[in-house]
């Protein structure tokens, strides 16, 4: 008897939650404690208030996990109060107001929609299109997915645009309480060429760590991770680059996010097994993560610093406490005199490509001699390792952010140029 009871009590809820409607109209709106649940009921949107905050603001969280908020739409703009309201606007945008009927937040899409209707989607992706059109990725005048806040989802592009220069940024929260951008973004550096992602600290501009360039095959420094319920896929073609995870088991959920502290990590949670999220890869891994944390013309190894062969610390006695920061140099200078050649260093994380000339049709082989007679090349490796190698990526100057690399089936290889005394003291030596 008691146990009917129960069941009876459990359903009445139920029966409510499943009235929830993933749309909203122009004849409706959400006030605080109102929400929107999209149609498999995994995300739900509405007004929340971040951590020990009192400010309120509204954002997308996983509905079995509501403190994991994936978005929040007026992160710059936080409403002091439960008063805010989710509605339409007279030219078909969405807008937050608050109090006083003030614009706190609005969807800004340049196109007028004559009967707009906003929807959360399955993938979690806040979408607004006009009610007449059906459901499709052109349809949409305005979705979240294009502005991320710190989370990357299934499904969800992170893409620069490389014909309108449009890009999908993460930019981390400043604190656990206050999703205010941060200190940290995560971007795509593209200027030389060759797309490598990194995270830089805005306002001091230092990057904190980065990916390495990609290789055809990988990004230099990022282990490659292949799993069976995880598809990864990355695209770089003339109109796009991008990256993009999607999840085959229903029960999986992978999110990634970059943290306050400017940490880029992979959450997984399988819910038939648990209700928590958990690390499954995180950057930076370990201090050989750390940007440029040996200084100059070193490789960074467990925990220390390896200068180069052919190079000294610069300051040996900071170097011999351990202080990395000031780097290696040459011990005999190259001055393109004849006879220099190059050391190789097998399974490394290229340096970083601050200066350098990119050649995607040279060999090898011409590579080395482009390099040898341009008297301030300092390095030279193929630009892509696919089919046993090709291109040519030459390097100026410094070389900076060097890591050795445990894996042995997909090498990487880089040769820097020595004196020709110096090769020839180590063939003696040899
Ligand atoms: C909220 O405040 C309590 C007490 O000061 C603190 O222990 C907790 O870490 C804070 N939570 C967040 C998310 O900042
Ligand atoms: C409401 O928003 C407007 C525009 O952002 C702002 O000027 C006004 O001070 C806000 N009012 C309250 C009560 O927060
Ligand atoms: C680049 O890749 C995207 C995604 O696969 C595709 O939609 C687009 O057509 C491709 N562009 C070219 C020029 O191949
Ligand atoms: C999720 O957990 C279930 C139950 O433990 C297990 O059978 C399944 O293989 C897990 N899925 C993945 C992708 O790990
Ligand atoms: C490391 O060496 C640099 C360069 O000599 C110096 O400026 C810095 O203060 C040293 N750092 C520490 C922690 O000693
Ligand atoms: C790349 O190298 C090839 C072969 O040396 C050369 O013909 C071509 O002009 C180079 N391209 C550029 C953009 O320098
Ligand atoms: C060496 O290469 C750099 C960078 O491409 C270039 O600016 C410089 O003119 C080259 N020097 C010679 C002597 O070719
Ligand atoms: C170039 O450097 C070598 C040492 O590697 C030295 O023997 C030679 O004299 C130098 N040549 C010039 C022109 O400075």
């Amino acid at each position: 008897m008691a146990k009917i009871t129960f069941s009876i009590f459990i359903i009445v809820p139920m029966i409510g939650l499943s009235l929830a409607a993933d749309t909203l109209g122009t004849d409706s709106s959400i006030r605080h404690g109102e929400t929107l649940v999209s149609s498999d009921l995994i995300f739900e949107l509405g007004f929340f208030t971040p951590g020990n905050s009192s400010m309120s603001y509204l954002g997308i969280w996983y509905k079995f996990s509501p403190n994991t908020v994936v978005w929040v739409a007026n992160r710059n703009n936080p409403l002091v109060d439960h008063s805010g309201v989710l509605t339409f606007n007279n030219v078909g945008n969405l807008v937050v107001l608050n109090q006083s009927s003030g614009v706190v937040w609005s969807s800004k899409s340049s196109r007028f929609l004559q009967n707009p209707i906003a929807q959360l989607l399955n993938s979690g992706n806040l979408v607004l299109r006009d009610n007449s059109v059906s459901s499709s990725d052109e349809a949409y005048s305005w979705q979240s997915f294009d502005y991320p806040s710190d989370t990357v989802l299934a499904t969800m592009k992170l893409v620069l645009n490389l014909k309108t220069g449009f890009e999908r940024r993460l930019t981390a929260w400043k604190s656990m309480d206050d999703p205010s951008p941060g200190d940290y973004v995560h971007v795509l550096d593209y200027s030389q060429g060759l797309p490598q992602y990194e995270v830089v600290q805005v306002h001091v501009h230092s990057k904190k760590h980065r990916s390495g360039q990609w290789n055809g095959v990988q990004f230099v420094g990022v282990p490659f991770v292949e799993t069976p319920a995880e598809v990864f896929q990355f695209v770089y073609n003339e109109t796009e680059i991008s990256l993009m995870f999607e999840v085959q088991d229903r029960q999986l959920f992978t999110m990634m996010k970059l943290n306050t502290l400017g940490v880029l990590q992979i959450f997984v949670l399988n819910r038939s097994r648990s209700a928590t999220w958990n690390v499954m890869l995180e950057f930076p891994r370990d201090v050989c993560d750390l940007y440029g944390r040996c200084g100059a013309n070193a490789i960074c190894s467990g925990t220390l610093c390896e200068c180069v062969k052919g190079f000294l610390p610069k300051s040996p006695d900071e170097w011999a406490v351990l202080n990395f920061s000031n780097g290696c140099r040459r011990t005999i200078p190259t001055n393109c005199s004849k006879g220099e050649g190059f050391w190789e260093i097998k399974k490394v994380k290229l340096p970083d490509v601050l200066e350098v000339t990119l050649n995607r049709s040279m060999s090898l082989k011409e590579c080395k001699d482009e390099c040898l007679k341009n008297c301030s090349c300092t390095a030279y490796a193929n630009s892509d390792i696919r089919g046993g190698g090709s291109g040519c990526l030459m390097w100026f100057g410094d070389l900076i952010d060097m890591r050795a690399l445990e894996e042995g089936n997909r090498v990487q290889t880089l040769y820097v140029r020595v004196s020709a005394s110096e090769l020839g003291i180590h063939t003696y030596a040899n």
